[in-house]
């Protein structure tokens, strides 16, 4: 998905005004590496400039501008939310949405993890979601449903606490970085570890996981580094902060498995479909950190970042420094899957 002109246009223009600010970035020498963080500066910057017509709230389009919470909202305080981000592409066939239903399944399954209990059934959540997309004129968009704990209660027992739901949509791009898909990033192992399935449940995408993924993405960017690969309690290696990691090593294509405190990707599970089509071995299997130096290709997936390569880990590259042949085959495939709306099973379609 391309970003509008105009975006790209903003983007220089602060991406030549920070640079002036030499010393806001006087820790890093590598150019790519500058490039990259202040792009993904400036990508965190416009996202806070969304704001779109209607956000579906409790079974109602509320304007943008009133679909408001609460100070007490009880999701604010403790993270006691579980969402979901899904997008929706402007295919031959017209706008569809991506495994919308794998999508709305999770979200379920996160809130039964959370005991969290709406008045929805996962196609009301369907329809709501394609309303929302039709309210907000959109073909191609982002859509973040969300399931919250609001208010009637601040105490840690949130049994009792009125669970609401909202639906948000907007526009956007590639979220590592237009180029990245090409290019590659640079990324850091964190010194965070990846949540256990002992601490809070990594199989449910819940608000509050995502303290856990913040504090590594920010480290990484301090860094200077676009985004950061997180091990588990193991020592293995689980997952980027918003992203599943693919390895190749040899020909055969290693991921992660779901055990090893990662979140079920959706696009993970397409890019293990697709490469199994296209007669690839692939093992769900521990990955020990080292192994990462020594990769052929890596690349991460996920509904924001797409398919994207990784160029370099904790500063050592990875073969070439370039996208591998592998990770453009089946990112090519999957990016075609996308554009004509082929695999029907895969979309369901909005008008
Ligand atoms: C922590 C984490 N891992 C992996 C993913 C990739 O999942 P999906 O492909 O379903 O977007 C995401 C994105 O939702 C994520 O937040």
């Amino acid at each position: 998905m391309l970003e509008s002109n105009k975006t790209r246009i903003s983007l220089i223009i602060e991406v030549l005004a920070d640079t002036i600010d030499k010393t806001k970035y006087k820790n890093i020498t590598h150019n790519n590496k500058e490039k990259q963080r202040i792009i993904i500066n400036n990508s965190v910057k416009n996202m806070a400039e969304i704001r779109l017509d209607k956000i579906w709230m409790n079974n109602k389009l509320t304007d943008w501008d009133k679909a408001n919470v609460h100070i007490m909202t009880r999701a604010l305080h403790y993270g006691s939310s579980v969402f979901e981000g899904i997008r929706c592409y402007n295919t031959k066939k017209g706008p569809a949405i991506f495994r919308l239903d794998d999508h709305t399944k999770r979200l379920l399954e996160s809130a039964k993890i959370h005991r969290m209990k709406i008045p929805y059934t996962q196609s009301d959540i369907n329809t709501a979601i394609k309303q929302t997309i039709n309210a907000n004129n959109l073909k191609e968009c982002y859509i973040r449903p969300i399931i919250y704990k609001s208010t009637g209660g601040i105490g840690l027992n949130p049994l009792n606490v009125k669970t609401d739901t909202a639906i948000a949509v907007w526009s956007w791009g590639a979220y590592l970085g237009a180029d990245a898909i090409k290019t590659g990033i640079d990324v850091k192992i964190s010194t965070w570890t990846r949540i256990a399935p002992n601490t809070h449940p990594g199989l449910a995408k819940a608000g509050g996981n995502y303290i856990n993924s913040q504090l590594a993405k920010i480290e990484a960017i301090e860094d200077g580094y676009a985004e950061a690969i997180m091990l588990n309690t193991n020592g293995s290696v689980a997952e980027g902060s918003g992203e599943n990691i693919f390895l190749i090593k040899d020909n055969i294509i290693h991921t992660p498995k779901i055990s090893d405190s990662i979140l079920p990707g959706i696009t993970r599970d397409s890019i293990i479909k697709i490469a199994k089509e296209l007669n690839y071995e692939i093992k769900e299997t521990t990955i020990p950190r080292e192994m990462l130096y020594i990769a052929d290709e890596l690349f991460f997936t996920g509904t924001a970042a797409e398919v994207t390569p990784i160029r370099s880990v904790d500063k050592i590259t990875i073969n070439k420094g370039a996208r591998g042949p592998i990770t453009e085959k089946l990112q090519s495939a999957f990016f075609n899957i996308l554009k004509e709306g082929k695999r029907p099973d895969w979309f369901e379609l909005i008008q």
